[in-house]
């Protein structure tokens, strides 16, 4: 759950009064656990990548039938069975890991995502199988069935009985559904038929990846992740519904490979190539602070590695934003491609029933002739925020970190001493105000990091020069940012840094490398 770039130890770690330089690991989750922090990939990040299943599921044995209208081969959002002429079912099955901490409201989007994929065809969801995993001796038993309770609350709202359902002793807990639903066969709307002068809606916010995996870590607002778990507990059943009286030629719901993801399959499968304009893009606007304090999970680089290939980027300006184009989503909005003239009317209609993030985002094109489908982003910078700017409320719930000392307490880490103003011991009073245990937690943090900073047996220069080289191994840019300034302060000499740096390189070799020479390099210290 760590972003090893940035501040170490985070708040989990405060919180569970978890020394990680010291080898020591987050205990077994107990009763009271929030959920996310049960499992180390929340949501649709918990998905294999689509390079990986590529290639695993390639050389599989075809499975042909007549009535198979849209099979594995296809690799839709859902399965298409024909039964006559005027019915045809559509079936998937989603299963994932809980992106947000109430039980309530992951079963809440573990079945809006699970229904999602039967209206990404057209179709109209009528019965479904739950699967849950939940270990069963380690947490409290109420919780699987809030996650259930959840669940068909939003399968009764989606017009779907859940009929039955199987569960698993597992370490990490995870629900889904197996989902059937019922389409005119006439009427499915599949991924790979977008049309060249297409206009692209998309109809919910994007970053829930972002947004959720800031939440693991403390370091996004409360009201972005409540912003966040409504979008995902939202249905795609309007989107669905309208998509059929707008006349749109292709759908993908955005997941867990995110919008580029999705996106890339969408254009290759309709052989065309599509023009991304991000300045019509909906995104939270917790997506912006994400983006610029680097608060991107593995998942995202997952993603990049195998969409970038069709991707071409023609803003270099704003090329910074484009890690939300890979940011997994759970629950996403439908993907729509139709006609120019329809399109307008769509997200109208979409606004007026109250989905009022649903924005064009852009536009179908001719692929060169025997040339590969490509993405190309003709702006990257983002405009359409949704939601509240997350640096305001962030400064609400930082009152009492600031209380405490004058910087931000995201700017910095484990440092104590001189430099604590900006140290991640207060940064752990953001949240604080949670109960008598976390500030307990954190005196005994607070005390710990000051025995580690201050002079004993070892004396402080070559503590702060081991915090260097620690600094270094962990690839704590705030650590080292600040061991640097105070030692040369402190007057130790660049040449005794570069000798103690030069242990940390020697252990972790050309990355540990870069990172120390980019750091010094920032902070102009040649
Ligand atoms: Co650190
Ligand atoms: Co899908």
């Amino acid at each position: 759950m760590c972003n090893v770039k940035k501040q170490c130890p985070c708040d989990a770690l405060i919180e569970q009064n978890v020394c990680p330089c010291a080898g020591e690991k987050p205990a077994a989750a107990g009763a009271m656990t929030p959920l996310t922090k049960t499992v180390q990939k929340a949501g649709c990040a918990s998905k294999i990548g689509q390079g990986d299943l590529k290639r695993i599921l390639g050389a599989l044995p075809e499975v042909a039938h007549p009535n198979i209208m849209v099979g594995m081969a296809a690799g839709d959002d859902a399965g298409v069975w024909r039964l006559d002429e005027r019915t045809a079912l559509v079936q998937t099955v989603d299963v994932f890991t809980p992106c947000v901490d109430d039980a309530y409201l992951f079963g809440q989007i573990a079945a809006a995502n699970s229904v999602s994929d039967v209206y990404a065809m057209g179709g109209r969801p009528i019965t479904a199988l739950s699967i849950a995993c939940f270990p069963i001796d380690e947490l409290d038993g109420a919780m699987m069935r809030e996650m259930l309770r959840g669940g068909i609350d939003k399968l009764n709202e989606a017009g779907c009985c859940l009929i039955g359902g199987h569960s698993v002793n597992d370490p990490e807990p995870k629900l889904g559904f197996a989902v059937t639903g019922v389409i005119d066969p006439q009427r499915v709307v599949e991924r790979g038929t977008a049309r060249v002068g297409d206009v692209l809606v998309l109809t919910k916010p994007l970053g829930t990846g972002m947004v959720s995996f800031g939440g693991q870590l403390g370091r996004v607002s409360a009201a972005a992740l409540e912003e966040a778990g409504k979008a995902m507990a939202t249905l795609n059943k309007d989107a669905a519904e309208l998509m059929g009286e707008h006349g749109a030629h292709a759908c993908t719901d955005v997941t867990g490979f995110g919008l580029a993801g999705h996106l890339v399959e969408l254009a290759r499968t309709s052989g065309v190539s599509v023009e991304l304009d991000l300045s019509g893009l909906p995104v939270f606007a917790a997506v912006e602070h994400c983006l610029a304090e680097e608060i991107l999970s593995g998942a995202i680089e997952k993603n990049q590695e195998y969409a970038m290939a069709w991707i071409r980027n023609l803003d270099a300006e704003h090329k910074r934003n484009l890690p939300i184009l890979y940011d997994p989503q759970t629950s996403g909005g439908l993907l729509v491609a139709l006609p120019e003239e329809r399109a307008e009317g769509y997200v109208r209609a979409m606004r007026e029933r109250g989905h009022a993030a649903a924005a064009v985002i852009g536009r179908v094109v001719e692929k060169g002739a025997g040339a590969e489908s490509e993405v190309r982003i003709v702006s990257a910078k983002l405009e359409n925020f949704i939601g509240r700017k997350e640096e305001g409320v962030m400064a609400e719930e930082m009152k009492a970190a600031e209380a405490q000392g004058e910087g931000r307490a995201e700017d910095a880490c484990c440092s104590g001493g001189s430099a604590a103003a900006q140290s991640c011991c207060e940064g752990g009073a953001a949240t604080a105000g949670e109960g008598e245990t976390h500030s307990d937690a954190l005196a005994m943090f607070k005390d710990f990091m000051k025995a580690a900073n201050e002079p004993g047996l070892i004396d402080k220069r070559n503590k702060k020069l081991m915090a260097i080289m620690l600094s270094i191994a962990v690839r704590c840019t705030p650590c080292l940012r600040i061991h640097l300034k105070s030692a040369l302060a402190m007057g130790i000499t660049k040449a005794e840094i570069d000798e103690a740096a030069g242990l940390a390189i020697a252990f972790g070799g050309c990355s540990a490398l870069m990172f120390y020479k980019e750091i010094c390099e920032e902070l102009r210290i040649g």
